[in-house]
């Protein structure tokens, strides 16, 4: 068992915060703020308990002095400050004197947030090799380090994992955000209440071997649809059209139908359009009847019948993976007929893995209706593989 920020007497303490606040931004704007909402319950409770809190994360990737404009974390810093409905005192710095007096300075209840952690990969990477110096030295800025940022749990960087490892003994706990992702995510591959049924889709077999197969061990059955299906139905030696394939992972698929015989289940029927286009004619057909010359960009309507009735009496469900181009709307339905008949469930836990599909789930106004939508991408597909993260494990246990 892991430590939580409970555990912690944050009371007058610097209570360092490693947040995943690596959201995504066009033209400086933040598009999609759920990573930083989640991050709030964990923030307040040091707040209101009397803490200091030292917020900071990392935001994509700083490899040259034109990624340092484009990766200033700050207008995170001015939404934070926005939703937490208290000031955020935002430093343009990793280290330094400037931020070691605002630290020091920081009264009970107050909020300091520095720039970028990734601003200390520019000219060698330290940040991202966890270099010892840097975990040691952001280590010392505080007495106490709440790790919330599960999005980042697959990674062994300074800012996570460097600092665990200097702050001291019993010193490192979960926050809030962090102890849910844990409990669903990890739940769903350590003790899941059955039947667990677990829903793929996605366009890459490629990025989901790994989660297919653990899946396939775990869950009762395992539902497959996005692009990916098409390399499945391939490997079932049916016509693809054009559709969207991996032949070198044909050989990879077939081992996995064979091993999921029973479990793993593929779409019934396929929208099919002649080119990558929404306002292109559609139609659906069975995935036994694709002609050539098309490509399949949705599950059908059978489909959505037939998985909605597999997750039926489903008592836990993970899904990852949108079913086709839910982006666009003629494309879109597969993906909404799973959330919603996963939205739908009742008296199940049902869990979105992050990326797309938690995307999507939040786009379609359905982020209410599930018990958990994960704010990891990578960490949540390293998690469902069963693979242990280095942020999660690098924090304290109970006594
Ligand atoms: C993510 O968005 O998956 C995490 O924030 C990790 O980001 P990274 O892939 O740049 O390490």
């Amino acid at each position: 068992m892991k430590k939580i920020i409970t555990d912690l007497a944050v009371k007058g303490q610097k209570v360092l915060m490693r947040v995943d606040f690596n959201v995504p931004m066009k033209d400086g704007k933040i598009t999609d703020e759920n990573r930083i909402i989640q991050a709030l319950p964990s923030i307040k409770y040091v707040l209101e308990n009397g803490g200091k809190a030292i917020v900071f994360s990392h935001l994509g990737k700083v490899k040259t002095e034109e990624d340092l404009a484009k990766r200033d974390i700050s207008p995170v810093a001015i939404r934070l400050a926005e939703v937490l409905g208290k000031p955020v005192k935002f430093i343009n710095a990793t280290r330094g004197i400037e931020l070691e007096t605002a630290i020091n300075e920081m009264k009970e209840g107050e909020v300091v947030m520095f720039q970028n952690t990734r601003y200390e990969d520019l000219v060698e990477k330290k940040e991202s090799k966890n270099d010892s110096e840097l975990g040691k030295y952001w280590a010392s800025l505080g007495d106490l380090f709440v790790n919330d940022a599960f999005g980042t749990a697959h990674r062994a960087h300074a800012s996570n994992v460097g600092i665990a490892e200097n702050i001291g003994e019993g010193k490192t706990a979960a926050g809030f955000l962090m102890e849910k992702e844990i409990k669903f995510i990890g739940g769903v591959v350590s003790n899941p209440d059955r039947p667990l049924i677990a829903i793929l889709g996605g366009a890459k077999v490629s990025d989901k071997i790994g989660v297919i197969e653990n899946l396939l061990d775990k869950a009762d059955k395992v539902l497959v649809g996005g692009a990916m299906m098409f390399t499945f139905l391939k490997a079932q030696g049916k016509n693809i059209g054009n559709s969207l394939v991996e032949d070198d992972k044909i050989e990879l698929a077939k081992e996995l139908l064979l091993k999921g015989k029973g479990k793993l289940i593929l779409p019934i029927d396929t929208v099919i359009v002649k080119e990558f286009n929404n306002d292109a004619e559609y139609s659906t057909v069975s995935v036994d009847a694709i002609p050539d010359g098309v490509m399949g960009l949705d599950v059908g309507i059978g489909t959505v019948e037939l998985f909605s009735k597999e997750i039926l009496g489903a008592k836990t469900v993970i899904w990852n993976g949108p079913m086709g181009v839910f982006e666009m709307s003629n494309f879109a339905k597969g993906t909404i007929g799973v959330c919603e008949a996963i939205a739908n469930l009742t008296g199940a836990t049902t869990i979105i893995g992050g990326g797309d599909s938690a995307a999507a789930a939040i786009q379609l106004g359905y982020a209410d209706k599930f018990t958990h939508i994960s704010t990891g991408g990578g960490a949540s597909l390293e998690y469902l593989e069963g693979k242990s993260l280095p942020g999660v494990e690098s924090i304290s246990n109970k006594n």
